[in-house]
This record gives structure tokens, sequence and C-alpha cells, in this order.
């Protein structure tokens, strides 16, 4: 008898071919993620669970799954949605989809960096509110980056691809991270100093219990006034109302957001600030990584009910 697996969100249809070729595919073709009533009924008695970061999977979902279940497979390198440990304790292998996306949210966190100090959500809501009365020698200037300090938090994969990047902006890049790398040019420092000396400060550390708020009123008011804050990484990093405020009250230049803490709802504070470019979780987004990711997440999946180790396990 074929593995039964529950995947729960449309996948491109190359990998979905992969999994009807040896599974029993239990597919939730909503556009939304699947409802946790949904999740918790059809998940049990499966044998490999493949999920989005906007599912949670935790003793609940494993429990509901019932010991047949073998592998949970991310379709994300966080994976600050699944219970490692309560996945642990089952004997259920998880896996995430690190490497294949690094590319797309380094160029997408260098895109953002750039929107943000020259201030191209304000430009374009201008324009297409018919507001804009013509070229200025002064109008909506932003900040250059060349000669600029970069502020990078967490340098894993990602941090390491944006940091780069860096020099072809002209910019010398600082991180605060754990353990120091090996990247030449770039200095390591604590989080403090890193906050009061950097002109672009870019988060690319994990969602753990230690990093939650890890950017909160006082570290914002750490930061220079005419500083720029980037979160690529999970929203609860940062503490939203106290971002808006120091926004709203100049204590830092500018920031742009791709994650938020309580995905898909953005604090209300937020919305009518013109200094916080507001964009919906959008790093990984190219067709060739979203595929790779799926692909990779599959391909684990399938490892695991092999009998093989997971290609990428957490
Ligand atoms: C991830 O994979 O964790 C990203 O947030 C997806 O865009």
């Amino acid at each position: 008898m074929k593995p039964g697996i529950l995947v729960t969100r449309r996948l491109p249809s190359s990998v979905i071919a992969r999994l009807e070729a040896s599974c029993s595919l239990d597919l939730w073709t909503g556009r939304e993620a699947i409802p946790r009533e949904e999740l918790l009924s059809r998940v049990a008695g499966k044998d490999a669970l493949v999920c989005l970061l906007t599912d949670t999977v935790d003793a609940a979902v494993l429990d509901a799954a019932g010991p047949s279940l073998k592998v949970v497979a991310n379709v994300a390198v966080g994976y600050n949605n699944i219970d490692v440990a309560a996945c642990r304790a089952r004997g259920v292998v998880a896996t995430n989809t690190p490497d294949v996306l690094t590319n797309a949210c380094a160029d997408f966190t260098w895109g953002l960096i750039l929107a943000v100090t020259r201030r191209l959500g304000e430009g374009e809501r201008v324009v297409r509110a018919g507001k804009w009365q013509g070229w200025g020698l002064d109008y909506m200037l932003g900040m250059e980056l060349r000669g600029k300090q970069l502020g990078i938090v967490g340098m894993g994969r990602i941090g390491q691809a944006v940091a780069e990047k860096a020099p072809a902006f002209g910019m010398r890049v600082v991180y605060s991270a754990r353990r120091p790398v090996d990247l030449p040019g770039a200095e390591h420092m604590p989080l403090d100093r890193l906050l009061a000396t950097s002109d672009v400060v870019s988060l690319h550390c994990p969602m753990t219990d230690e990093t939650r708020h890890l950017i909160d009123q006082k570290a914002l008011l750490r930061m220079k006034r005419t500083a720029y804050l980037i979160n690529t990484a999970r929203g609860p990093v940062v503490d939203e109302a106290a971002l808006a405020w120091a926004l709203r009250e100049g204590r830092i230049a500018g920031a742009a957001l791709d994650v938020y803490e309580r995905e898909p709802i953005v604090h209300p504070d937020l919305l009518p600030l013109e200094n916080v470019l507001l964009i919906p979780h959008l790093a990984s987004a190219t067709t060739e990584t979203r595929t790779a990711m799926a692909d990779l997440a599959v391909s684990n999946a399938l490892a695991v009910l092999e009998g093989k180790p997971a290609l990428t396990p957490v």
C-alpha cells in the first residue's frame, strides 16, 4: 500500500507528480491556509505531512496524526511553526528548505534596502494619487548607501549572502551573531554596538524565544535617528507597536518589513506611516525558488518514507 501524505497547499505540478507516483496524496487545494480543524482531521493516519509556514504543527497535530506519522516537511527555511521538540519526542523527522532560497532572499533584502532608503513606496503612492507636482532639487531626498554601514543581525546563510552583495553598493558590513564567520571585511560586534553605529540594520536571525522582540523600544532607541530597519526574518523579532512609535516620532528614519507579528494582520499603527515599506512576505517569492523549495520539501518527505535520511533535517 502506498504511504499516505497530506500536503497543505497546492504545489507546482511537477512536484505533485513526484508525490502521486509513490504516495496516496491528500492535497488541500484552498487558496488560503488549511483551517485548523481540517488539518487535524485530514492528518489522521498519514505517514507524511508537507506543510507551509502558515500551518502550526504542534503536539495536537502530531497526536491527531497518530503513530504512522514519520516526517513533517516544511516548505520554508524558517520552522518556528513546527514544535520540533514534540516531533523528536514522537520520533517524527522535521525538515526545512535551506539554501535553495538564499539568493532570492538576499536579492530581495537589497531591494528593500534600496526601496526604503530611496523612498520608492512613498514616491509611487504620490504618483498614483495624482499628487506629484514635478521635479524638485530637494524633493523626496533619500539616503545614499555608498560609505555607509550595514549591520546584519544573524549571520546564517541569508545574512552572509546579503553581506556578500554589500561591496556592490559601497557599504561596509558589521554583524552580530553567536559565532564569528569567515567573511573577509565583515566585523563581528555586539548587538548594542551594531545598533548604535549602523545606517541600515537588517534582521536575518531565526525566530526563537531568545529573539522574540529582540528589536524592542530599547533597541530602537539605540539606533541612529537617521538609520533604517529591514525585517525579512520573522515578524515577532520586532515589537511592531514600538516600531510604529519609533517611526512616528522620528526616532529612526524608516523601516521595510516583509514579515509581521500576526500575519496577515499588520499592526494598524504602521499603516498610516509614510516612512515604512510594507510588503506581504515575498522574500522567497520567485517561480524558480518556490519550485525549488517545494521540490526539496517533497524530497525530504520521500527520503524519510523510503527509510533514508532526510536531506535537510532541522
Ligand atoms: C522562509 O522560508 O522561512 C521564508 O520566510 C519564506 O519566504
